[in-house]
Formats: structure tokens, sequence, C-alpha cells
């Protein structure tokens, strides 16, 4: 066992680490970004059919959702294809329309899940094309699709997921990059200049990664918080919500993700001194509505811990804790801003004594309706 963690108390953080490698991994083969060379081979007998699509709908559940809201931001922005990202299980359930010329792109780690395998019979009992992406080869789900992509995170053993979430979102970036090239929609120069930072990201994550130190430090002033608030926008926005999901599942702390702006519609109300927030704010095109939102939780005492990118001069003045992580692309930044939203569940939960790799009522693969 404790060769198998390779060093590490738990296969999560090992898994955490592990990312620089598994994200590099599932870019391997499909992008070379000095040869201008971008394929993905379950992509390319379908390829008439997305440059065609009216819209493509994305079914996934858990962290693998998640995934799917970043990949909506992703594809419409880089593809002009309308995206809705549903939850397998409303889906199947709720006699959705899906026509022929719909593309239902299936995302999950282990292929397994039973929502999701119905979500896509269903689809694919409607005639539309199924792109899956499973982390696990030869798993139900990937069997059952028409084409689609593995990522290659080797196997993810923690229950909580992470290694799979970065290489899921990593192989939905190089999708919205081909749809985007191939449909006419991203100009060759931003191409170009995504494919070398998408290059980069390994050794981004990398750098994240060294935060480590900093993070104990405020994992120990955060772990007896009963509640936990998570704020982001844009990109950041899916961020929000899968550091979030990470922190209850793992350390049993009641916590929500909530698009910032959304924030005076409701979770508002719930701030006071005691109130940890923590806001996803690099730097990107909604930073300056993310700072007045900021503001207004300082104006009623929150407790402010601020991911932001390195070298902002604004948020740490206003911030209690400021943790930096190293600048991109806003369409790659979930790929770096989530690293540190793992790390600080990981340690919470440590510090309050549970079990990590297998949280209390939480499976690895949800194969039961
Ligand atoms: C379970 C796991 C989650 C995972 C979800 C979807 O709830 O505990 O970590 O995100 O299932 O799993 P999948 O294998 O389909 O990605």
């Amino acid at each position: 066992d404790s060769i198998e963690k390779g060093g590490y108390e738990h296969f999560m953080l090992k898994e955490i680490f592990e990312q620089p490698r598994s994200i590099h991994d599932s870019m391997r083969g499909r992008l070379i970004a000095a040869n201008n060379h971008l394929i993905m081979g379950g992509f390319r007998e379908y390829e008439n059919k997305f440059i065609n699509a009216k819209r493509i709908i994305i079914v996934a559940c858990g962290t693998s959702w998640h995934a799917g809201l970043v990949a909506e931001y992703l594809i419409e922005d880089l593809a002009r294809i309308p995206v809705e990202v549903e939850y397998a299980s409303e889906f199947r359930y709720r006699n959705p329309v899906i026509t022929e010329g719909d593309i239902v792109i299936a995302i999950s780690q282990s292929g397994e899940t039973a929502d999701t395998l119905a979500a896509i019979e269903l689809a694919k009992s409607k005639g539309a094309t199924i792109f899956g992406i499973c982390n696990v080869v030869g798993s139900s789900i990937a069997r059952a699709s028409d084409a689609g992509a593995y990522t290659h995170a080797g196997p993810e053993i923690g229950v909580a997921s992470t290694k799979a979430f970065t290489a899921q979102v990593t192989v939905l970036t190089l999708l919205a990059m081909i749809i985007g090239s191939k449909r006419g929609t991203i100009e060759d120069s931003k191409l170009r200049q995504l494919m070398i930072e998408l290059e980069n990201i390994p050794a981004k994550v990398e750098k994240a990664l060294e935060l480590n130190e900093k993070i104990v430090e405020i994992s120990e002033e955060f772990k007896d918080a009963p509640n936990c608030l998570y704020l982001g926008r844009g990109y950041n926005f899916p961020v929000a919500l899968e550091g979030a999901l990470k922190l209850k599942e793992i350390s049993y702390i009641h916590a929500e993700g909530y698009p910032a702006a959304e924030m005076k519609h409701g979770p508002i109300a719930l701030i006071d001194e005691n109130m940890p927030v923590i806001v996803i704010a690099t730097r990107d095109s909604s930073y300056e509505k993310i700072v007045s939102n900021i503001q207004e939780v300082k104006a009623r005492k929150g407790r402010i811990i601020a991911i932001v990118t390195e070298g902002d001069q604004v948020i740490p003045a206003m911030a209690e804790y400021v943790i930096e992580v190293p600048e991109t692309s806003e369409f790659l930044t979930p790929l770096v801003s989530v690293i540190p939203l793992q790390l600080l569940s990981y340690h919470i939960a440590v510090m309050r004594g549970c079990n990590v790799d297998q949280p209390r009522n939480l499976a690895k693969s949800v194969t039961v309706e």
C-alpha cells in the first residue's frame, strides 16, 4: 500500500502531485505547438458532424459535470456552437429534446456511472452522436460511445477526483480548439498562442504545487469552520463549484460554490466575521467585477482567502490570505486555479482526522441509479 502511494500519505495527495504529468499525458500525441500539430484521433471520423453541429449537449455527474461546465465556456468561446451541460440523472428522466444533428459529449472518469450511461443510451436511441471522454479504457461508456478521446490520467484511487478533472479539462480544451480551428471560429494567431500556452500548463501546475506549504498554514486557520463559501466568475465559476465539492466530500464541512455576482441574491445573507469566503479572482476579463464582489464580502466582515494571479497588487490589500498562481490564458485558468483548492480541501480533511481516500457514504464509481 505504501509503495503504491509512492511515499505520499494518501492516494489523493499523490494524485494531486501527479497532475503535471497526467495533464501532459492527456495531450501527448495530440498537441505539438512547434509543429502546428493539433489532432485528436477519435474526432476525425466525426469531424463533419462537429463542424455542422447545431448544438452540443454535455452529460456527466459530479466532478466530471464540473469539467463539462468548463467545456461549455470553452466550446462556446472558441467554436461558437451552443452548449448545454446536463446532470445525466436529470437529462435521462425529463424527456429531453434530442435530434439527429445533436452531439452528446459524455464525460466520465470511470466510464461506469449508471446515470451517465443511461443518458447516452437515451440520446443514442434518438439518433444523436455520442462522443465519450473517459479515463478507464474499455469501460462501459467508452464502449457505448460512437467516438471519443481518452484522458490519460492513469488510475485514480482517491474517491475525490483530482487528476481526472484536470485531464478532462485538458482534453476538452483540445477538443474546443480543434472544433474552433475546423470551423474557422478562432484566428490562427490566437490558436497558436493557445497551443503554446497549453503546452506550458504542466510547468505552471508544477509551480502551483509549490504553494503546498502555504496552504497547510491556511488550512490550520480554517479547519474548524462549519461552513465555507467559494466564489468565482467566468472560467472560475466551475472551479468554485469544484472547490466546494472537494471540501464537502472529504472534510464534511458544508461548502457552497456560487457565481460571485449571484452572491447578492442569497448567500450574502450568510456572510459575517465567521464565514470563510474563498474567492477565485485571477486576472481575466471579469477581474474588475470580482474585485467589487470582494469588497462586498469585506464590508460584511467575511474572511477572505483569495486565489489571484502572481503579482496582483490590488486584492492582497483586501484579503486576509492570498494564494498566488502563475498567469495563463483565461481559457486555461481552471487548470491552474483548481490546484490550490484541491490542496486546501486535502489538508483540512487530514487535520480533521477524516479518511480522505475513502470518505464516508461516497463511492469512486456510482453504478446504481
Ligand atoms: C462519484 C465520485 C466522483 C465522480 C462522480 C462521477 O460520485 O465519487 O468523484 O466525480 O462519481 O464519476 P465518473 O466516473 O462518471 O466521472
